[in-house]
């Protein structure tokens, strides 16, 4: 599984890229306002550091997104287009995949919906795990079906799973089969973390400086 991570802020996205884990980003109009930037000058912005950004629509008519999905991908090479899964997300989209342009369905919560998305030519599907998970279903499970669908019906539309809130959730995700994991950075960060690891590192390192002590040179 690719691990994206879901945020507009640069900081984060270059310290991310630095250690060499994250192959994309996903933005949405609330990450964008919490950078605080307007969104074209953000998403060009993120588009130097790292490939694969999806950029979300705000339009919500048809022929308002088809205009809108080309300005946003005229952008940079690296934009994904997000609209969402809605009828008139779903035929703008299809547009813009005629078009060459890679559209991102996103709000997506059903397997059905993610037919949809495939049926328009979707290069990202994005279940949101977290936000179903929040009204009591189980949004690893629709990753779980997404991903099973997908394969017995030949769809080659890559399954980004998408509100991952916790290491949990990417684990799950990973075992369900999503192409791309997309998460926020302190998430990512949290990837690495285990208190084994620290304590070998201290152990390891106790041991070294032994070993730097002069009565530890044999003769
Ligand atoms: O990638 C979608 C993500 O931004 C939604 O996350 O935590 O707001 O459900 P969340």
């Amino acid at each position: 599984m690719r691990l994206f991570v879901d945020t507009a802020d640069l900081e984060e996205i270059k310290t991310a890229v630095g250690w060499g884990v994250i192959s994309g980003v996903t933005t949405n109009p609330t990450l964008i306002a919490r950078a605080g930037r307007d969104h074209e000058t953000q998403v060009k912005r993120i588009c130097e550091l790292v490939g694969d950004v999806s950029a979300e629509t705000v339009t919500e008519k048809r022929d308002d997104l088809i205009v809108e999905g080309r300005r946003i991908a005229a952008w940079h090479k690296n934009v994904i287009v997000k609209v969402a899964c809605t009828p008139d997300g779903l035929a703008a989209g299809k547009v813009l995949a005629g078009e060459g342009i890679r559209i991102n369905v996103t709000l997506v919560f059903t397997v059905n919906q993610a037919l949809l998305a495939a049926a328009v030519g979707a290069y990202f599907v994005s279940p949101f795990v977290g936000r179903f998970d929040d009204i009591g279903e189980d949004g690893t499970a629709v990753v779980r079906d997404i991903v099973s669908a997908y394969r017995q019906q030949g769809i080659t539309t890559k399954v980004l799973a998408a509100s991952l809130r916790h290491p949990v959730h990417v684990t799950q995700a990973a075992l369900a089969g999503a192409d791309i994991g997309t998460m926020p950075f302190k998430v990512l960060e949290s990837l690495y973390k285990h208190p084994l690891t620290d304590l070998g590192i201290e152990r390891f390192m106790a041991d070294y400086r032994k070993t730097q002590e002069p009565q530890a040179i044999k003769r």
